[in-house]
């Protein structure tokens, strides 16, 4: 902020061109470096990445992931009300990962079945990564080697359900008879950091990790596309063990406690991790409901009113949701108990640039109007046979939300809040499949392969508000593409601006909206980049572009808004390092020669 204490949301950079270099491009006056590769020993024995591919699943364990997505930095002194600039914990997912350049050679499978160290090694590539990094006096940012909080969570670590589905039937395993607990957190997109200085990873594409052969799927598979292979084989690992065979939820012919049937449902959570306390067990926070989550965006919180957050279901024809809390916030005492009792609302978009929270509690008379007038009848795929109570609802929170009513969108994907405004943003990043008569004024475009940005105020700029008004702040396009407002266009992109698939959006602590892409990389795109906006102007100019091949998510800060970190998820070619015969996804850092403040 300056001086005044108003910051000024003005680009004071020049524009840079797309590329297809296979590079990252930074605008004049900046300079970028390649930082915590996937491979880089973080904690334990610190085992060296190896170029050749052969470091083991246990190595895995104690190194960065793969696959570099969400990411936050929290202050080394935030606990203490300290920002601090030069010292801190970056934390940050993997997403998913690259088998072939995981393994020396692979994947293998040895009679249909896969070598477990192998997978032990894809699931330890999975999760979080917590790294304490520090500044020194020369301006280079490092890891803290040995610092005790350097930490992996991996699709193997192990959690408790916490929310309305902790002891729920239908998440009974063997694992956790009394559904109370769950391994691993997997396909962890976005995030958001709490209040309250945790860490909460989103759990997406959590679907295709689960195999189910029976002759037919619950409906909470169906609505999430559950098949009968997994993406990577990890219950076919040579070793039989628990932890890996769990991922076929084919039913047995015993009990639920006897079986994995139920593993799939206890994953499409959001993940509440303490980055401060490295011996805490991650929770699941059931309450913020089961989908695809892309990630999470707290609205700023006052002492005495609830906490309210605000997440995308990233699918085609998927929603967008807000959490509002019970119990009050008090800055003293807040933590994650306050995510675990709470409504679950979804988004209508009505044409009219009005927008209505609609309640998912069973407890809400028009909610359960609704669910009795749905008995019997045919919602998407599934024949509705009903709720056995909110803990179900829950569960099943795709179909409650169609059965509610709520305007299916265009994959949202990240949110962010304007500092200055209270304005929620969320990326609609394309959909392909929306046809000429689906569409509305929220997603007005038929087979949308370029994406939007949606924006809202919530009524009376109450996040807990039922009511918003809502527009589009930009379309995503190739040059000339418009946005226009009362019949005026208020952006038309051109070469500065062109881009497509809106995914990663974050906005700075001054309250310049910076729009990562994850989209088609030819031309007149080419590679994928990282665009800054004003929201007062909706000025856009490209800062940023990715190596080849790459998409460019997460990005996030110091508080001083002088060291950016952006992350660069599956890069195509040999980087950053170009004698390394592998790809390795990165953090970027991004610094102003002059010290200044990035984007200004
Ligand atoms: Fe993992 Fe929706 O992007
Ligand atoms: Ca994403
Ligand atoms: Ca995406
Ligand atoms: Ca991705």
């Amino acid at each position: 902020a300056s001086s005044s204490g108003v910051a000024s949301t003005e680009l004071g950079f020049k524009a840079v061109p797309v590329s297809t270099e296979n590079r990252v491009v930074v605008p004049e006056g900046y300079s970028a470096v390649a930082f915590l590769p996937w491979g880089t020993p973080i904690t334990g024995a610190y085992p060296e990445y190896r170029p050749d591919g052969t470091n083991s699943g246990e190595d895995q364990e104690q190194q960065v992931g793969m696959h570099h997505d969400g990411m936050h930095f929290f202050p080394i002194d935030l606990k203490a009300g300290g920002n601090s600039s030069s010292e801190g914990l970056l934390v940050m997912n993997h997403e998913y990962i690259n088998q072939n350049a995981l393994h020396a050679t692979g994947p293998s499978y040895v009679n249909g079945l896969r070598p477990a160290d192998e997978v032990r090694k894809e699931i330890a590539a999975h999760g979080v990564s917590v790294v304490h990094i520090k500044r020194d006096s020369a301006g280079v940012w490092d890891l803290v080697h040995g610092s005790p909080f350097n930490r992996r969570i991996t699709g193997n670590t192990e959690m408790d359900i916490r929310g309305p589905l902790r002891g729920y039937h239908k998440l009974v395993t063997k694992f956790s008879p009394d559904a109370t607990e769950t391994r691993g957190t997997l396909n962890n997109c976005s995030m958001g950091p709490t209040p309250w200085g945790t860490y909460l990873a989103a759990e997406e594409n959590w679907h295709g990790y689960f195999a189910n052969k029976g002759a037919s799927q619950p409906r909470e598979q169906v609505r999430h596309g559950v098949g009968s292979e997994s993406r990577y084989d990890w219950e076919l690992a040579d070793s039989g063990a628990d932890a890996y065979v769990r991922f076929d939820i084919t039913p047995g012919s015993g009990s639920a406690a006897d079986d994995y049937r139920n593993e799939a449902n206890t994953y499409g959570f959001m993940v509440e991790i303490d980055p401060f306390n490295p011996q805490s067990k991650p929770q699941k926070r059931t309450a913020l409901g089961r989908f695809g989550h892309e990630g999470v965006i707290f609205a700023p919180v006052r002492e005495g009113e609830p906490v309210v957050c605000y997440s995308g279901d990233d699918s085609r024809f998927e929603y967008i949701y807000k959490f509002v809390s019970s119990q009050p916030y008090y800055a003293a005492t807040a933590g994650g108990y306050l995510l675990d009792e709470g409504t679950l609302y979804v988004a209508r978009f009505n044409d009219d640039g009005s927008g209505d929270w609609l309640s998912l509690d069973l407890e809400d008379p028009d909610f359960a109007a609704k669910v009795q007038a749905a008995m019997g009848t045919t919602v998407g795929d599934i024949v509705f046979e009903g709720f056995e109570n909110q803990a179900d609802v829950l569960l099943n929170t795709r179909l409650a939300a169609d059965i509610a009513g709520a305007t299916p969108m265009d994959r949202p994907e990240w949110g962010a809040i304007d500092p200055n405004t209270g304005e929620v943003y969320f990326t609609l990043t394309n959909n392909s499949q929306r046809t000429e008569d689906q569409v509305n004024a929220a997603n007005p475009v038929a087979n949308n392969q370029t994406g939007h940005i949606i924006r809202w105020q919530e009524a009376g700029n109450d996040h807990a508000a039922t009511g918003f008004q809502w527009d589009i702040f930009v379309f995503a396009g190739t040059q000339g593409t418009e946005t226009v407002v009362d019949g005026e266009a208020v952006v038309t992109l051109d070469d500065d601006n062109i881009f497509n698939s809106p995914d990663g959006l974050w906005f700075d602590y001054n309250g310049r909206l910076w729009i990562q892409t994850d989209g088609s990389d030819d031309a007149p795109y080419q590679n994928n980049m990282m665009l800054a906006a004003n929201p007062e102007t909706r000025e856009i100019k490209r800062f940023f572009v990715g190596p080849t091949g790459c998409e460019v998510t997460g990005v996030v800060s110091t508080p001083d808004v002088r060291t950016l970190f952006v992350n660069i998820q599956h890069p195509a070619g040999n980087w950053p390092d170009a004698s390394d015969p592998r790809p390795r996804d990165a953090t970027v850092i991004v610094t102003r020669d002059d010290g200044g403040i990035i984007g200004a």
